[in-house]
């Protein structure tokens, strides 16, 4: 039996909203598009809808020592997909069981993991939780390569108009930075982080410059029509390129972020004669304070996120201009560092010194220290403010295409 604390009680309140919101995700699938498999390295849609529940239930099922009442879906949803280049899932629809059964299999374990609440840890509900909003997102990208007669749209509100665009370099000092957050905190509070966030260690960073904003579609169409490769989002019809949104296909909207794999990312720096930030060059831009003082919680200081400081929290589907959001710029005036879009830096994942994988989850990190994933910094219009924590770290293979990740360059 584990004391109900303020925290645990807290927890099992927001696992309920997160529930409720991905009950709201997947009511924008119609019902006949749940065994399409809108991105082709990653599940059919069925699976994530089984995922969700069995692998909180796996977790705590297993810390309970309570038995299983459906093996084969316990495992059959167990864990998601990250195939090598060239080894696509070949399963077919009929692999897959009715939607209906699997509903019933979660709303079996909600009552289930409710009625254990007591004997789960506040470190087992934050997992739970965390692995839940960050589906959230990554159903999101599954969601806009859907097309859209396979869902159902939703009302979205009009942008407001935002400030002109006029593309500068901000010269950011050296100093250090503090990568990563301690295993003990000095106050006695513990805050929940990921395996890949600990040891927490500073890093010095000598003076770089980086572009105040994100790299624009505007800015990538130059380069696109010097030869370069269109990015994912993007579409060519009848001599006008299109932007592919999560509603519909809209004129290149060419003051937004535009959203490339890492390795189109790399070539574009290349090109401008820059490159692309290393994680700790990040956290200077994003962090870092212009006389040295303590380094902030988020860019624009400890102030809790909220929607005027950057497009994130699930607020919009799609970006909105780079130029939008200055009450969320930080100290040496770099806006967006954090929401409408990640970032991808020139770091590949790899563990802080100190690493040690969570006993009851060994894989979560650690399947992908093999060279072959970059990490992402920042978070995107649907990243959850809890995700927006200063050492949170998002990865993915150089050449997904399918995230919503940006990028900006930087000069020495
Ligand atoms: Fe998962």
């Amino acid at each position: 039996m584990i004391a109900k604390t303020t925290t645990t009680i807290h927890l099992a309140h927001a696992l309920t909203h997160a529930r409720a919101g991905t009950d709201a995700l997947f009511g924008l699938v119609r019902p006949e598009a749940f065994y399409e498999r809108p991105v082709p390295e990653r599940h059919r849609i069925i699976f994530y809808l089984g995922h969700l529940e069995a692998f909180d239930w796996n977790l705590i099922r297993e810390a309970a020592g309570v038995p299983s009442f459906q093996p084969e879906f316990d495992q059959l949803f167990a864990f998601g997909i990250d195939p090598e280049p060239g080894q696509l899932p070949q399963d077919k629809r009929l692999d897959w069981p009715e939607r209906a059964e699997v509903q019933r299999y979660n709303l079996r374990v909600r009552q289930a993991i409710d009625d254990l609440s007591n004997q789960v840890s506040e470190q087992m509900l934050s997992v739970a939780l965390e692995h839940r909003l960050m589906h959230a997102e990554t159903f999101a990208y599954l969601l806009h390569a859907l097309s859209i007669d396979q869902k159902h749209i939703p009302s979205v509100a009009p942008l407001p108009p935002s400030p002109s665009l006029i593309h500068v370099m901000m010269e950011i000092p050296g100093g250090t930075v503090t990568l990563g957050q301690p295993r003990a905190h000095l106050d006695g509070q513990h805050q929940f982080g990921w395996d890949n966030e600990f040891e927490s260690h500073e890093v010095s960073v000598a003076a770089f410059a980086m572009s105040k904003y994100k790299v624009t579609n505007g800015e990538y169409l130059k380069f696109v029509r010097a030869g370069a490769k269109p990015p994912h989002f993007w579409r060519w019809q009848e001599g006008q390129w299109y932007w592919r949104g999560m509603w519909g296909e809209m004129p290149l909207p060419l003051d937004w972020p535009v959203y490339v794999t890492h390795e189109e990312a790399c070539v574009f720096a290349a090109w401008t004669g820059k490159r692309l930030p290393t994680e700790a060059e990040f956290h200077r831009a994003a962090y870092g304070t212009v006389r040295g003082e303590e380094e902030r919680s988020y860019p624009w200081g400890d102030d809790q996120p909220d929607s005027w400081r950057g497009n994130f929290g699930g607020n919009r589907w799609d970006p909105v201009p780079v130029t939008a959001t200055p009450l969320g710029d930080s100290a040496f005036g770099i806006s967006q560092l954090v929401g409408n879009g990640w970032e991808w830096t020139s770091t590949v994942f790899q563990p802080f010194p100190g690493f040690q994988p969570l006993s009851f989850y060994p894989g979560y990190s650690a399947r992908f220290f093999d060279g072959e994933h970059y990490v992402l910094k920042g978070a995107s219009s649907r990243t959850d403010a809890r995700l927006l924590r200063r050492s949170f770290r998002n990865w993915f293979r150089p050449d997904y295409p399918y995230v919503y990740a940006g990028f900006r360059c930087v000069e020495v």
